[in-house]
């Protein structure tokens, strides 16, 4: 059975762009509700246990140097097959694939700045909400 919790950051990009709360609106309008919510910065070692998983890859110093650049928001959402329904919400990785009226297609400049992040499996869900929230930072 999927499962109802998915992990999300807004990239930093898009903080400095102001566009947490236009973000957080449309998440909240497609009925996930926030279990748990942190405005934050990752330090480089961080971004890299976070991404470790593409960790080799050649695009993996640019992102992690990235996500360490400036403040971010990571939420902890909850909906029936979060994952999947978030990254329907979201769109495609790179931004010129992703469909209209998506986050990215709203918010993302490039595949590197491409506004939010979206747990790909329950498994990393869970995984990567550890990461960033103890139990008893959820709600
Ligand atoms: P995200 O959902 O945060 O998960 C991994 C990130 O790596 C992804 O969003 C993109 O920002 C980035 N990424 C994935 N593939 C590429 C690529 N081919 N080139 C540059 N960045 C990538």
């Amino acid at each position: 059975m999927a499962g109802n919790l998915t992990l999300t950051m807004i990239k930093p990009r898009a903080v400095e762009k102001n566009h947490i709360g236009p973000i957080l609106g449309i998440i909240n309008e497609h009925g996930f509700k926030i279990k748990a919510m942190k405005f934050t910065r990752l330090s480089k070692a961080r971004a890299e246990q976070f991404y470790a998983v593409h960790k080799g890859k050649p695009f993996y110093e640019t992102l992690t140097d990235f996500m360490s650049s400036g403040p971010i928001v990571a939420a902890l959402l909850e909906h029936d097959n979060a994952v999947a329904e978030f990254r329907k919400l979201i769109g495609a990785t790179n931004p010129d694939e992703a469909e209209e009226g998506t986050i990215r297609k709203l918010f993302a400049e490039s595949m590197s700045h491409n506004a939010v992040h979206g747990s790909d499996s329950d498994e990393n869900a869970l995984i990567e909400a550890a990461f960033f929230f103890s139990e008893t930072e959820r709600y």
